[in-house]
């Protein structure tokens, strides 16, 4: 396939849950070969969030696969203990999420310690105001714009709002930080997620629902 390099400066990390798994490799190669910044890797273990999806094993296969970064959203219970696992499969940023992780600054640091990127997930009815204790040492935020454990949902209006809030405390700090926003986002969103101030935008049924993944959102 034929790179087309038309993109704006915000990064796309497409999530491949909504990749077709019988041919995983293939699908990585097309959204590699059609531009994708990284790769947004969903885990799931049927507690935090109600769906299972798949483990460190299929991270390292991915990564072998690709040499785009993994980027890693664990919306898993004890997320501690799996760090290093994660790590060793090839995660080169790992998110974790606010709302089941008590001891949120030991974890961050666990991550960057392991020479990796640290970020915090936040739910959407999380107020972006309990990262301010922790925004300092975040090298990102995920916001999540559906409520996280499936692919395909429709973006939530409303996370627009905590983007601009977000962006406006970490410009006003001049905080490193990076925004990061996952869900619902499709060619009709885009613009207002990335205008609203996002650096990264993860996006994954509305890129591998299209035949031709170089003239997907990849691209615009
Ligand atoms: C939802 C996941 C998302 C999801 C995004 O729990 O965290 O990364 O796969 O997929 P779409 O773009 O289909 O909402
Ligand atoms: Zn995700």
């Amino acid at each position: 396939m034929k790179k087309i390099n038309k993109k704006s400066f915000k990064k796309i990390s497409p999530s491949i849950l909504s990749a077709d798994f019988s041919k995983l490799g293939s699908e990585i190669k097309e959204i590699e070969n059609a531009g994708a910044d990284l790769i947004h890797c969903d885990i799931m273990d049927g507690h935090f969030v109600p769906n299972i999806s798949y483990g460190p094993y299929i991270v390292s296969v991915v990564n072998k696969i690709t040499t785009l970064p993994l980027d890693v959203h664990l919306m898993i219970d004890n997320a501690d203990k799996y760090i290093q696992d994660f790590y060793k499969a090839g995660a080169d940023y790992i998110s974790i999420h606010y709302e089941n992780n008590i001891h949120l600054h030991r974890i961050i640091k666990q991550i960057k310690d392991s020479g990796i990127k640290a970020g915090v997930a936040l739910n959407p009815a999380t107020t972006i105001s309990v990262l301010n204790d922790i925004l300092s040492i975040c090298d990102f935020v995920l916001i999540m714009s559906v409520n996280p454990g499936f692919g395909g949902q429709k973006f939530i209006a409303e996370t627009l709002q905590k983007i601009i809030e977000l962006r406006r405390i970490i410009d006003g700090f001049g905080y490193k930080c990076l925004i990061e926003v996952d869900g619902g986002i499709n060619q009709d969103n885009i613009k207002m997620v990335s205008d609203a101030g996002a650096d990264i935008i993860v996006a994954g049924a509305s890129i591998f629902s299209q035949k031709n993944k170089a003239e997907s959102l990849i691209n615009k």
